[in-house]
């Protein structure tokens, strides 16, 4: 068993009782200004979503979790408490982790009105529900860790893209979470970490991570990544997920998919870690994952004014899809599924049942 530590402030903790509050840790903040929000309503939480306070397929799980428990305090009856789990749920398109969460709300909270419980009773059993999410994903993180680590060994060059660390989930982390581990183990190994525009995740808050753990790292423009990799200094790439559609398709920070691409050419494995909880087996593949398309100024504004000529038009779709065959293996808290993906996605959906 190793030690691994657990930084602070978390990113997302609640406080109190069904009355308290949802503490997170502003991420648009990072690297500089570390600062804990105070979200006290569901309307909030939901701004908190959009600005990416609060980000990452796992950490916005867990964060919808809490955001019913807010939501049933605020509600008069189970329509008004039905209709806020929609604006919940319209927050942000992509991660499914955050639809599962609110799918278990909704599914506790008709079971439990069935059955005669009052709607003021709600939060105190959304609670209960929300603080078992958010240790079933520390939890989730710590195995996929341990599967994770088989892959690293000593003096690999690892690429990853985005943050998919302690920011990412209530825990340790998907892909990042296995180099968490790694280093636990005693491995020796070198991360390079894409800045990951427009939002720079992989510049404000996985270089943060890495520093914080005192691991040994780089950034690296994003457009830069493909071309290590086709010259030989990258050994493996280690990705998170948003979604992963029934045939394995997999979306991730847009940027994802020329690491798969170029890793396929040189021949180096290309690895996705992510909970069980990201896989969506209702939406048969890629192509009917919706990716957020997010304000076009995060584009041309977001290297400061004056890097775009005024009013200049961009596209800023926030995710793209990799196709399953380019993915060598896939980690979840079971363990290593290796290709075909769908095959273990459709054995793994069949034992759920
Ligand atoms: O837009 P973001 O920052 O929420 O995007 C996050 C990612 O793309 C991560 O790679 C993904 O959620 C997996 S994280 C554990």
């Amino acid at each position: 068993m190793v030690k691994i530590q657990e930084p602070s402030p978390p990113t997302l903790h609640w406080e109190g009782d069904e009355s308290g509050v949802l503490r997170l840790l502003d991420q648009t903040l990072l690297p500089e200004t570390v600062r804990v929000l105070e979200i006290q309503d569901s309307k909030s939480l939901i701004g908190a979503i959009q600005r990416l306070s609060i980000r990452g397929a796992p950490a916005l799980g867990v964060a919808a979790a809490y955001g019913a428990v807010l939501l049933a305090r605020e509600s008069r009856d189970t329509q008004s408490f039905l209709q806020g789990l929609e604006a919940l749920r319209s927050s942000r398109p992509t991660a499914v982790n955050l639809f599962l969460a609110l799918d278990r709300a909704e599914a506790l909270a008709r079971k439990s009105l069935a059955e005669g419980i009052n709607i003021s009773q709600l939060p105190t059993l959304l609670l209960t529900q929300a603080k078992e999410t958010h240790r079933h994903d520390q939890q989730t993180c710590l195995a996929m860790g341990i599967h994770g680590a088989e892959l690293i060994q000593d003096g690999m060059r690892i690429l990853t893209h985005c943050n998919t660390g302690r920011f990412a989930t209530a825990g340790i982390g998907t892909a990042f979470g296995v180099l968490v581990t790694a280093q636990a183990q005693g491995k020796d190994f070198f991360v390079f970490a894409d800045e990951t525009r427009p939002l720079l995740q992989g510049a404000r808050l996985t270089a943060f991570e890495i520093k914080e753990r005192n691991m040994k790292g780089s950034l690296l423009c994003d457009g830069a990544g493909p071309g290590l990799i086709l010259s030989g200094e990258i050994d493996a790439i280690l990705v998170g997920a948003d979604r992963i559609a029934a045939n394995g398709d997999t979306a991730n920070k847009v940027g994802t998919l020329p690491l798969a691409m170029a890793a396929q050419r040189a021949g180096i494995p290309f690895y996705v870690v992510a909970p069980s909880t990201t896989l969506d087996i209702s939406t048969p593949s890629g192509n009917q994952i919706p990716i957020e398309e997010r304000d076009p100024k995060e584009v041309t504004l977001g290297l400061g004014d004056g890097k775009c000529p005024k009013e200049f038009s961009a596209r800023n779709p926030a995710f793209d899809v990799t196709p399953a065959d380019l993915i060598s293996g896939l980690v979840t808290e079971k363990g290593l599924a290796l290709p075909p993906v769908q095959t273990w996605i459709q054995d793994w959906a069949a034992n759920c049942r």
